[in-house]
């Protein structure tokens, strides 16, 4: 348990409520979750589901009318060929990293991750026991991947290799080019299996394409696709997420939902079928929203002396650079919360990488962006 890492957004959330009880105004820029509602429709089949009796355990996979969905969504939005037996329903994203982290991280291999990254990765490997390989990424490379650099990582000892794009914390989105090379790169070691955390692939902006892993046959049978409703239908307290499993390995993965969760909330399935096959006009509105923002916060994050922020192509974060304040990230973000009554979070929450850096969700309306970041302006102003 020693080497469990954790999501300190989870502790900020704590912090920030606890201020608000005191009667402080806080500006939330913290959170990974969209401020919008689930669109009505979906929240009226899950109510509705309710109503109707869906009241009692599903298969363990998930509802197999469901799963036809999930497949048909890949087909649309992540250009590849997928069979429903090889989809996998579990309650939100992190189950399927888990199960596969269960998988292939043992003692004695190794499993590369980015860095800075979403923390539960490193803290899954650690906890099945392997040792954790970051891949660094770089602001100079809008925080994409770089082909040669994860390939030059790979040893004989590597089981597992994550990637995710676009990404959490930094907003990076990896170009076609550069994922061509490394799934040709990956030919060279088929010991090594990929989990592809695409979670916020309906989030893409300045026409920056999303490429899914899944869309490489040569690495079809050693690929687990990690997707989603959280952040593209705005269901973060749904719990539901999918996972597509390569042939081999679905019926270990269907054993270890059996073993853990059982299955999904059974509404929580209908109210997600309809997310899929209803209307996808109100993720279109919610990423226009995002990009609207997006386009505000970088701007006046540049603006803050001692801030350097590059242009996130995707998810919803801005993730700039702020060693020029002279403070270190996690004192920053103390700082920035007790003084200005802002909340972001410390790069190093996301690894050591993150030194130097403040993650800000843009997940919030125009107007607390900006009083926000008219709040974090005065603090940082020198005196
Ligand atoms: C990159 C990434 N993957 C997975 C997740 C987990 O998603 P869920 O809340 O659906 O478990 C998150 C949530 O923040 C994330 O940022």
């Amino acid at each position: 348990m020693d080497g469990l890492g954790t999501e300190t957004a989870f502790e900020v959330v704590n912090r920030v409520q606890a201020l608000q009880k005191e009667g402080r105004s806080i500006v939330e820029l913290h959170i990974g979750a969209p401020d919008f509602r689930t669109p009505e429709n979906v929240v009226e089949a899950g109510r509705k589901a309710l109503a109707d009796g869906w009241h009692k355990y599903t298969p363990a996979k998930g509802l197999p009318v469901l799963r036809e969905a999930i497949a048909e969504y890949c087909g649309r939005f992540h250009r590849a060929k997928v069979h429903p037996d090889h989809v996998l329903v579990v309650p939100g994203g992190k189950p399927t990293l888990f199960y596969a982290a269960m998988m292939f991280c043992e003692p004695g291999t190794e499993a590369l991750y980015p860095n800075p990254g979403f923390p539960i990765y490193e803290s899954a490997i650690r906890l099945c026991g392997a040792t954790p390989v970051p891949i660094e990424l770089h602001e100079e490379k809008g925080f994409a991947f770089s082909a040669d650099e994860v390939l030059a990582k790979i040893t004989p000892r590597t089981r597992l290799l994550v990637l995710n794009s676009p990404a959490n914390p930094t907003g990076g989105v990896t170009p076609r080019k550069e994922l061509d090379r490394l799934a040709s790169g990956l030919e060279r070691f088929p010991q090594v299996a990929i989990l592809s955390d695409e979670i916020y692939s309906r989030l893409t902006y300045d026409g920056a394409e999303h490429v899914s892993m899944l869309s490489y046959p040569a690495l079809r049978e050693r690929t687990i696709l990690l997707d989603g409703w959280s952040k593209t239908y705005a269901m973060t307290g749904w719990r539901m997420g999918f996972g597509v499993w390569p042939a081999e390995l679905v019926a270990h993965a269907e054993r270890l939902q059996i073993n853990s969760v059982s299955c999904v909330n059974a509404a929580a399935q209908i109210a997600g079928l309809e997310a899929l096959t209803g209307s996808q006009d109100p993720v279109e509105r919610m990423r226009q929203a995002f990009d609207e923002r997006r386009k505000l916060i970088v701007q006046e994050l540049n603006d803050i002396p001692g801030f350097r922020c590059t242009t996130p192509k995707g998810a919803f974060y801005a993730f700039p650079n702020v060693t020029g304040t002279g403070v270190r990230s996690r004192e920053l973000e103390t700082k920035l919360l007790q003084r200005a009554g802002v909340s972001c979070l410390s790069g190093t929450s996301f690894g050591a990488l993150g030194e130097g850096y403040l993650r800000f969700s843009y997940a919030n309306s125009a107007e607390q962006i900006r009083e926000g970041m008219r709040r974090v302006r005065e603090c940082l102003q020198p005196a």
